[in-house]
Parts: C-alpha cells; sequence; structure tokens
C-alpha cells in the first residue's frame, strides 16, 4: 500500500526500531513507516545459525564502522560492527542475553533521569521475553545450564532460551569448582538477569531453542506482524536527514531519503520521526539535520537549527581481549561459560585500586573534557565518574566479563573490563550522509581502563592455575608466558592488549538521556532537547554502560519507549 503521509517514521528496522514500530501498530488508528538501510536477511544462514557468530562480518549486512586512529589503543583504527538489514545488529551479535546489575540502572535516575530505575525497567525487559523452558531436563544435567522463573517474561515476543549449541556435558561443573577453589572465590549465579549478576553463570541467548535458529528483532517483532495494514517497512532506503516545518521552531515533519533505484524522496510524518539507527548513525542523523555542535555543524555547511553541542559525545565502548590455552581434551560444542568477578573478587588489593582511582578522577574528568574541547563539562564528567566509581567500589557491580569458549584441543577465552572511563564522540565528517563518520572511542585514554583490562587477564591465569582447570589444560598459546611473563605489571601486558583488542561492539551514550544542563541529548521521555518531535530510542540514549551485553537493555528501552509514546497520545 502507498500511504503519502504516515503518523509515525521509525528511522532504521534495527533492534530497538522494531520494537517501537511494533508497539505502535497496535493502535489500528496509527499508521507506522520503517525505514531501514539494509534488505532483508530471513534466509541468509550467516544469520540464522546459531553456531555461525562471526560468519556475516564483512558481508553486505554489515556497516563494518571504522574509527578513527585509536592515538592511546595502539594507533590503528578499529573496525565497529553493527547489523545493516531488517533486525539491524540483532542479526549478527552474539545472541547473549543479560541484563545490568540493578544499580547501574538505578544510577540512570542517580544522573538525573527521574522514573528510570530498575524496578521500572524491569517489568520491560519482561514484557520483550518470550523465555523458553527448556523442556528436557535430561540434557540439563551437566551442561550448567539453570535459571530463575522469577527473572523471566513468559509473553513477550522476544524468544530467549538454550540452544543445543551451548550444551558440554560436565564441563559446568568443573569449571564451578575451579571457581570455587580460586584465592578469591567467585560465587555460583543461578541466573544473571535479576538484577544481581556477579558470579558464574552461564547465560541463555536470543535463539528459537525448538528450531535452534537465531531469534533477532525481525523474527520477533515484525515477520509475525507484516500483515497489519498499518505497519509499513521501506527497505533498501537510506534516510538521509529530517525535514523541518518552515519557522524557527523546530517541528520535524518528515525524512529526506534515498530510495534503492537512487532517487532522492521526502516522505512526511503527521506525528513524529523516532530515531532508531544505532548509536553510531543517530546522532549523525541529528547533526546532518542541524541539530548539534554549530562548530561541528558549521564546516560542513550546515545550519544549525538547535544549537545542542552534545549530540554525538559521550561514547562509551569496552575492549575486548583474549587470552587462549591448549586443552588436554577435544571439545566439540561451543558453551558459553561467563564469569562476572567484582572489584573485591579480580584484584587483591581493591581498596588501595579504589584510593587511587578516586584521586584520579578530576584528572580523568578534565582529560574527557579538554579531548572534546570542554562541549562536555570537567565537573560534570566528575559526577558521572565519581557515580561510576560508586558502581564499581560500593555496590560491587561486575568490573569484568570472563568468557570461556573451548573449541578442538584449545581453551579460548575473551574478556573485557565492563566499565571504561574513557569517553569518545562520533561526529559527522561531510554533509554528505553516504560519507563515512568520524568514530573516536578513544580507547585506553585513561589508566584505569587499561589497570582493569590487565588485572582481567592476569584473573584468566589464575583460573588456569586452579585445580581442576590447572590439570585440564597445557600451555598458555596466547600471550603465552615468553611474550608477556608470569607477574607482569599493567605496563608489562600493555602492548599484547593494545595491539590485539578490538571493539566490543557495545557503543552507547551518544545521545544521551540526561539533564541537558549536564550534556544530554534527550530528556527521560527520550525526546531530543530542543525538538518537539523527534525521540532517540536506540543505545544512543543510555547514559552509561550496562555490564550485561547490551541487547536485552535496548529492547526494554525501546518496549518502554513505546509506552511513553502511545501514553502521550
Ligand atoms: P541496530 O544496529 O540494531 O539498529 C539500527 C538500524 O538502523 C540498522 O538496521 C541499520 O541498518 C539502520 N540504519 C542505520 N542508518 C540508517 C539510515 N541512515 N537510514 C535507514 N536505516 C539506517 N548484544 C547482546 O546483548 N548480546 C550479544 O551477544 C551481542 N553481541 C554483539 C556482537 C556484535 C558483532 C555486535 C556488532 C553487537 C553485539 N551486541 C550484543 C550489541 C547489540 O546487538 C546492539 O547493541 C544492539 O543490537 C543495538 O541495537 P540498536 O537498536 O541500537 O541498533
Amino acid at each position: 500500500t502507498s500511504v503519502s503521509t504516515y503518523d509515525y517514521i521509525v528511522v532504521g528496522g534495527g533492534t530497538s526500531g522494531l520494537v517501537v514500530a511494533n508497539r505502535l501498530s497496535e493502535l489500528e488508528n496509527i499508521n507506522v513507516l520503517v525505514i531501514e538501510a539494509g534488505g532483508s536477511a530471513y534466509d541468509n544462514v550467516n544469520v540464522t545459525d546459531t553456531g555461525g557468530y562471526g560468519n556475516a562480518f564483512g558481508t553486505e549486512i554489515d556497516w563494518a564502522y571504522k574509527t578513527k586512529d585509536q592515538e592511546y589503543g595502539g594507533g590503528a583504527p578499529q573496525t565497529v560492527r553493527a547489523g545493516k538489514a531488517l533486525g539491524g545488529t540483532s542479526l549478527i551479535n552474539g545472541m547473549v542475553y543479560t541484563r545490568a546489575q540493578k544499580s547501574q540502572i538505578d544510577a540512570w535516575e542517580t544522573v538525573g533521569n527521574k522514573g528510570w530505575n530498575w524496578e521500572t525497567l524491569f517489568p520491560y525487559y519482561k514484557k520483550g521475553e518470550g523465555f523458553q523452558v527448556p523442556d528436557d531436563y535430561s540434557w540439563l544435567e551437566g551442561s550448567g545450564v539453570a535459571y530463575d522463573p522469577a527473572d523471566h517474561g513468559y509473553k513477550g515476543p522476544l524468544k530467549v532460551g538454550w540452544s543445543s549449541n551451548q550444551l558440554n556435558d560436565g564441563l559446568a561443573q568443573k569449571l564451578n569448582t575451579t571457581y570455587q577453589n580460586m584465592d578469591v572465590p567467585i560465587p555460583y549465579n543461578k541466573d544473571a538477569n535479576g538484577g544481581q549478576m556477579v558470579g558464574y553463570t552461564l547465560y541463555p541467548k536470543t535463539v528459537d531453542s525448538k528450531l535452534n535458529i537465531r531469534e533477532d528483532a525481525a523474527r520477533a517483532y515484525y515477520y509475525p506482524y507484516q500483515s497489519r495494514s498499518n505497519l509499513h517497512v521501506w527497505l533498501n532506503t537510506n534516510v538521509n536527514k529530517l525535514t523541518w516545518k518552515s519557522g524557527d521552531d523546530a517541528i520535524a515533519d518528515g525524512v529526506e531519503v534515498t530510495l534503492a533505484n537512487g532517487t532522492t524522496s521526502i516522505v512526511k510524518a503527521s506525528r513524529e520521526i523516532i530515531l532508531a539507527a544505532g548509536s553510531l548513525k543517530s546522532p549523525l542523523l541529528l547533526e546532518l539535520s542541524g541539530v548539534g555542535n554549530p562548530d561541528v555543524l558549521s564546516k560542513y555547511g550546515i545550519k544549525t537549527k538547535v544549537n545542542l553541542p552534545t549530540v554525538g559525545e559521550n561514547l562509551q565502548d569496552q575492549m575486548n581481549n583474549g587470552l587462549a590455552f591448549d586443552s588436554k581434551t577435544k571439545y566439540s560444542k561451543v558453551p558459553d561459560y561467563v564469569a562476572y568477578p567484582s572489584v573485591g573478587q579480580m584484584f587483591s588489593n581493591a581498596t588501595a585500586v579504589g584510593k587511587q582511582l578516586l584521586a584520579n578522577l578530576p584528572k580523568y574528568a578534565a582529560q574527557v573534557a579538554s579531548a572534546n574541547g570542554n562541549v562536555t563539562k570537567s565537573k560534570d564528567i566528575e559526577r558521572f565518574f565519581k557515580i561510576q566509581w560508586d558502581l564499581i567500589f560500593k555496590s560491587h557491580i561486575p568490573v569484568a566479563e570472563i568468557l570461556l569458549e573451548p573449541s578442538g584441543y584449545t581453551y579460548d577465552t575473551e574478556y573485557w573490563a565492563t566499565v571504561p572511563f574513557a569517553r569518545g564522540n562520533v561526529h559527522i565528517s561531510s554533509a554528505d550522509p553516504t560519507a563515512a563518520a568520524s568514530i573516536d572511542p578513544k580507547y585506553f585514554m585513561l589508566d584505569f581502563d587499561l589497570q582493569a583490562q590487565a588485572q582481567a587477564a592476569r584473573f584468566i591465569r589464575q583460573i588456569f592455575q586452579t585445580e581442576p582447570f590447572a590439570s585440564m589444560a597445557g600451555s598458555e598459546t596466547s600471550p603465552g608466558l615468553s611474550s608477556v611473563a608470569a607477574g607482569a605489571d599493567d605496563q608489562g601486558w600493555s602492548s599484547f592488549i593494545k595491539n590485539n583488542y578490538r571493539s566490543n561492539f557495545h557503543p552507547i551514550s551518544t545521545a544521551a538521556m540526561m539533564p541537558k544542563e549536564v550534556g544530554g541529548v534527550v530528556d527521560t521521555s527520550l525526546k531530543v532537547y530542543g525538538v518537539s518531535n523527534v525521540r532517540v530510542v536506540d543505545a544512543s540514549v543510555m547514559p552509561f554502560q550496562v555490564c550485561g551485553h547490551l541487547q536485552s537493555t535496548v529492547y526494554a528501552v525501546a518496549e518502554r519507549a513505546a509506552d511513553i509514546i502511545k501514553n502521550e497520545n
């Protein structure tokens, strides 16, 4: 059907965008158009194969954004992946379904977002979730699969559960024993999705357990609903920018798009434009539309419509490294065993580490502010850093994620410090909407970020020196003791870490939900400051990094966004 004006235009048919489009189109009198730059990936085996993580990288459904040369992080640019097809990044992600530590979501309120806390978000995590209770308990034996029924939702569209790929008899228990034998034991956590993440666990994933295929945003929120006559999707269509009603007020009335055939046209929206293009795209669309820092916009001849200098700032990602060890036995399946140590479990000298970090916060805040030309203010950053410090040292959130991935005769590990302090940014580098952006996460800009990343590596070495793992594993093959000596200090770990890390693909906060005066881009109803009818609903709005992987929180925020929008109409 062709309609010339829609009530709502959702920009980006990804993880968050399809949630909002689905929920708004529950209202029969409302017309919703989703505009997606990519095509359909419904039958793409690189998407559906639950064991195929990474197969989609570098293909046509991966934006493969390039960062600037990373001055503090090894010098080279990094690739930040993101999905480009209906379903967005949920099509290519690792399918891990983990949320956040309760106190981290409560910190969203502490920073000034009244009404945004764990208690108000938890129901939205559950609303979206269609938890699949494992029906064959025999395969649970030895696999480590466990869950707390109270932590899950059962009626939501998004299937969450376990796939047969995740099973591996007996290893779960051996790893658990190893964690219990560590100098500071890591407690077993039956279910990390109830707001308490610390410990050792085996998480569920976004999989269809019966079909053993990936569950993504399109499969959950679009395909089963595609016959709704008020839900429209345009594929292979790039949104270039917003269009404005004439006059000084910033009221958006549509978007300019480039269609698959290369022609440019305007699509009108009578109510709102909802940006869901991802944290490395949505802020750029604001800038291309004249919403942002006048210094950035004027460089590319874009007239400032709304002076909002923090658009694209506050970018936070994590850095991913891995160690590898020989295994004495062969593994064929791929389980996902994870440990989330708190600071006291990872650092034997946590109190001293905390003291030193606290003393460094003013210096770190000044460094961040000066790196972005004081667009974000040192005193505000310092306050955020203190909140982050409190989360680490008082609320004892996990400070690292430690993943064990046996395959063949190898124990691969992956790990990342969960809450780096570095803040970077993303900005346009041209008025051409198809031009590559300037993306600068500033990996390793602040010493603590390396300190935490190095300590996580030492923690992994400790796992492999603890029984029974010590006897199950052979020697360390990467980096290996000849490359990074036993007992190496942070400096000793530095070159291995900085030359071998990658983006952890968790970029957030580039259109942060925060009060405007401390650098926010959207208010608590996710509306862009100074604009009457444009919201951002994707990972851009999260003010702080979470310890779980992002998608569950992205889905939950989008579910809540849909309710906010519905309640206003
Ligand atoms: P998302 O990227 O989903 O959606 C944006 C959409 O907008 C895309 O479809 C894009 O094509 C479209 N778009 C962009 N610009 C446009 C334009 N100008 N016009 C029209 N359309 C446009 N999380 C997790 O919980 N568990 C995990 O295991 C992993 N693993 C993982 C691995 C990899 C490789 C990546 C890249 C990411 C993860 N993540 C993850 C992170 C998680 O998947 C991610 O944070 C969310 O899916 C992001 O959802 P959004 O809605 O913010 O953007």
